[in-house]
């Protein structure tokens, strides 16, 4: 595919050693996604997608294979440099939010910039204009605790946003809200996508991929569907 890709894994496995068992989870994956795009990754549970998507986050290594991101190869990467690409091109944002329960909002979205060496006095603006984005500028000061899980959820598409990623990595984002507030978020992230962001989200829902320029379906550590917005038009889906 084009070389301007953000994402290029080629053959890519990854293998879980339990000891006794080896459990291949990843099986020779191969995939390029261009920047802006908007890929919905589904799959039944199991099938290896949270496994991939922590990969391409570079929160996880892959066994082999070759991962380059935004042109560079990140596959022999140590620790170090790992951890720098992710905390400067990469936003994630979790199923289970994963907030700082002690921090308040404003303090939660600027967790990225705190790693980056910058403190909440110089990045408070900036912090603050993110809630502002997500619809929180009401509620700077609160805690997660005193936020329903939709703005808990937007609170950590903020954070995602802190360091301005090349791309936010989403696993079931909407997985433990009800639909309507899911739909909030998805609204969300398809602003972003307006904007240019590139996007890939792992989700069950058939609203997400109706959203998606790109749906990837795995199955048993393999893809075995991949389908772009443009073909299912041509085919009336
Ligand atoms: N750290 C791990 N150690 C061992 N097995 C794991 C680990 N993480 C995931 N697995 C296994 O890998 C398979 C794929 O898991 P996962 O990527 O979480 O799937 P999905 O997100 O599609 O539900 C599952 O069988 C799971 O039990
Ligand atoms: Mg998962």
């Amino acid at each position: 595919m084009a070389s301007g890709a953000i994402i290029r894994i080629e053959q890519l496995t990854k293998t879980y050693d339990l000891g006794e068992v080896q459990l291949t989870v990843l099986r020779s994956l191969s995939l390029s996604i261009s920047p802006g795009s908007f890929v919905a990754i589904m799959g039944a549970s199991g099938s290896g997608k949270s496994t991939l998507l922590n990969i391409l986050g570079c929160l996880d290594r892959p066994t082999s294979g070759r991962y380059v991101l935004a042109g560079m190869d990140v596959s022999d990467m140590g620790d170090d440099e790992l951890s720098d690409m992710r905390g400067q091109r990469i936003g994630f944002v979790f199923q289970q939010y994963n907030l700082i329960d002690q921090l308040s909002v404003v303090e939660n979205i600027h967790v990225p910039l705190a790693y980056q060496g910058l403190g909440l006095s110089e990045c408070r603006d900036r912090c603050e204009a993110l809630a502002h984005r997500v619809g929180l500028s009401d509620r700077l000061g609160h805690r997660p605790k005193q936020l329903s899980g939709g703005q808990q959820q937007r609170v950590a598409l903020a954070r995602s946003l802190a360091n301005d990623p090349v791309m936010i990595l989403a696993d079931e984002p909407t997985g433990n809200l009800d639909s309507s507030t899911g739909r909030e978020i998805l609204d969300l992230f398809s602003e972003l996508h307006a904007q240019g962001k590139t996007i890939v989200m792992v989700t069950h829902g058939d609203e997400v991929a109706a959203r998606a320029t790109r749906v990837v379906q795995m199955s048993d550590g393999r893809i075995v569907r991949d389908v772009s917005r443009a073909q299912r038009e041509m085919a009336g889906a």
